[in-house]
């Protein structure tokens, strides 16, 4: 599966090199992470790197202290650092700002001065965040974490009622967010969807107290008397140079909260620490990126998203590293945005999700072909597997042949990438759509469905053998689901034995290298997020016209898979088109446009086992136009008739 690239030679003693530091990582792991962690300001150092008293609850540098803001900003304040730009964004409507490390700090300091006096924000509260990409959500991060408070950031694409359940999940008595932002060249009216979700969180028994409200646009909104205040207005009530002390944190208290999907319709609350995460992402930004001062960084995701926290807040702040922050659309006003921002601010490291890449490839040569992009040293992706004629496209189109494509396989619940090639450290030998090997310190392997270990090139599941410091503390409020959805598949608690199950698919090929191969649950990924087919369903079903829904992915050209929907009605309602655009339209309201189904498939039964389980299995070879395997544990073998029927007759709208 290998094949030269043209700078192997350059790495030519790059996996021996890889292989050398690896083995040693993994020798002793507390001693490796003791050494990489002490590269960073702490209060205290601690009296113990790991503790595995109490598995899978692992906590790492117990006893020590630390805030992430001394890292990320203080740090930078008080000599030439401060004047390097932290951040150039650029809003979708081309306007601009420029925010150095100082200006960044002066603000942080504010707005945590004012969050503290006069929000009453203390140490432990749970704050959520509901903002575009614009400099105010970095700066909210930072001013909570510097209080010692805890931010959920609830992506802006998300609708009122995600909001309602997340800030209800968190028992958030703030939220901060803005009036709206340009999406496309049209306005988003982000401040209607908070006040809809806080009524809604009334319902369900949380009661927002304060709304901050940054002016993103004209302002032209209603503000609720006592419960909604200005940004500004609120930052001018703070001396002009305050400095607020960060608390001081234990490492293993929550630095976030961070929702994402899981396989029932209730969003799992991903609880990072404070010490650990903060190692671990310090450590692979250096490996993924080999960062230089002069670098100019841009992770094109967006910050609702834990890419977006790792990799465009905390570690490149971490590194005193230049980040590109852009507000819009990825091709607006035109496919080229994003090359000519490339162009425009030399842009030498480039991350972006597979999804992206297959959007741009697809509007055509034409939009690359007349910019310069060859500032570019270091491509990176994330999200999905990435097809291995989009990588070369990736390689030889946008980076010219000379840059690396590091592919990061990595999960919310892991911090920063795990399996990836590490230019930073030593370039290993690349392979178009391969992850390539594990970062140093983490111990992955793949297994067969028994707990055995899987042979070259046979595809099993992935895990994870050991803890590592950018693990998931938890899941906020619920230890069961924590211990139930990562580290029950192939753990032998009674035996002390404890591994950690990403639900991946992958294999490893003869040279050990992993490809990863799609979710082994029932998640989608689409466009590199991840939805639950059950929250879907769940939004479906509380249609009034809806009876039953099943939801499954197909596969798009671009988006990787998208949600189709096969749908019962209620008795005395007919299916329609018009029906089927209503479901949509609804979903696209109850969870956001990124759950939209592609097709709506009616049906007067879904296939289901005898003991009422949807055979998902069975509608997905069907859509696929494959063989529909073993049905012997059908309930009714009409509603596969029926079913095939449906999909046959709207096979051409596909
Ligand atoms: C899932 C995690 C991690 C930030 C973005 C997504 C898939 C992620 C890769 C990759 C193949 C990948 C996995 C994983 N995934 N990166 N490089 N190659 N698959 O975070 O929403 O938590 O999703 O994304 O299926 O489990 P997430």
């Amino acid at each position: 599966m290998s094949e030269a690239l043209p700078f192997d030679e350059k790495y030519s003693d790059g996996l021996q090199r890889y292989i050398d530091y690896y083995n040693k990582s993994v020798e002793d792991i507390e001693e490796f992470w003791d050494g990489r962690a002490r590269e960073l300001i702490w209060i205290r150092y601690w009296d113990q790197v790991l503790d595995r008293s109490n598995p899978p609850f692992y906590r790492w540098f117990v006893g020590g202290y630390t805030n992430i803001n001394l890292n990320a900003l203080d740090r930078w304040v008080g000599k030439s650092s401060e004047n390097k730009v932290a951040y150039y964004w650029i809003g979708e409507d081309d306007s601009k700002r420029t925010i150095s490390y100082g200006e960044l700090y002066r603000e942080v300091n504010r707005f945590a001065y004012v969050l503290k006096e006069y929000i009453g924000v203390s140490r432990g509260d749970t704050v959520t965040i509901y903002l575009p990409m614009i400099p105010e959500l970095p700066i909210s991060m930072l001013a909570l974490t510097r209080l010692g408070a805890i931010h959920s950031v609830v992506f802006s694409g998300f609708s009122s009622g995600a909001l309602a359940d997340r800030i209800v999940d968190a028992k958030s008595k703030v939220v901060i967010t803005a009036d709206g932002f340009y999406r496309r060249g049209n306005i988003v009216n982000l401040k209607d969807r908070v006040d809809e979700a806080i009524l809604d969180a009334g319902e369900k028994g949380v009661d927002v107290e304060k709304v901050i409200v940054v002016k993103r646009l004209d302002g032209n909104i209603k503000m609720h008397l006592n419960r909604d205040i200005w940004y500004h207005e609120l930052l001018s009530e703070a001396p002009n140079k305050v400095y607020v002390k960060p608390a001081e944190m234990k490492a293993i208290d929550t630095l976030f909260i961070l929702y994402t999907s899981g396989t029932t319709g209730k969003p799992k609350g991903i609880m990072h620490s404070i010490g650990g995460y903060m190692t671990y992402i310090y450590n692979v930004f250096r490996w993924n990126w080999d960062p230089s001062p002069e670098d100019i960084y841009w992770c094109a995701a967006d910050i609702g998203w834990i890419t977006g926290h790792t990799y465009i807040v905390y570690a490149p702040l971490m590194h005193n590293m230049t980040s590109i922050m852009y507000e819009g659309a990825p091709d607006h006003p035109k496919p080229d945005r994003i090359w000519r921002i490339i162009e425009e601010y030399s842009v030498s490291t480039f991350y972006t999700s597979p999804t992206l890449l297959r959007l741009l490839m697809k509007y055509g040569d034409k939009w690359v072909e007349n910019i310069d992009l060859s500032s570019l040293k270091i491509l990176g992706t994330v999200g999905e597997p990435i097809n291995p004629e989009v990588w070369r496209w990736y390689f030889n189109k946008i980076g010219g042949g000379r840059c690396p494509i590091v592919d990061t396989w990595w999960q919310t619940e892991t911090g920063a990438a795990m399996i990836s090639p590490a230019p930073g450290l030593s370039l290993v030998p690349l392979k178009p759509g391969s992850a390539t090997l594990p970062l140093p310190g983490i111990v992955a392997d793949v297994v067969r469905e028994d707990g055995g270990k899987a042979e070259p090139g046979e595809k099993g599941y992935l895990v994870i053998k050991e803890p590592w410091p950018g693990m998931l503390m938890g899941l906020w409020g619920d230890p069961a689901r924590y211990i139930e959805v990562y580290w029950s598949r192939y753990s032998d608690q009674d035996r002390g034995v404890w591994i950690y199950y990403p639900a991946d698919y992958a294999l490893r090929d003869g040279d050990g290298y992993f490809w990863m191969l799609g979710r082994a649950d029932e998640v989608l990924k689409v466009a590199g997020h991840r939805i639950g087919t059950i929250e879907l369903e769940d939004a479906i079903i509380s249609h009034p016209a809806v009876s039953e829904a099943a939801v499954v992915g197909f596969p798009d050209p671009v988006k990787g898979e998208l949600p189709v929907a096969v749908v019962t009605l209620k008795m005395g309602v007919e299916p329609s088109e018009e029906l089927a655009d209503e479901i949509k339209d609804y979903v696209r309201k109850f969870i956001g446009p990124i759950a939209t189904p592609k097709k709506v498939i009616f049906v007067s039964k879904l296939p289901k086992t005898r003991s009422g389980k949807i055979m998902r299995r069975i509608i997905i070879s069907m859509l696929q136009g494959k063989p529909i395997g073993d049905v012997s544990t059908l309930e009714d073998p009409k509603a596969v008739e029926e079913l095939e029927e449906a999909i046959e007759g709207m096979r051409h709208t596909f």
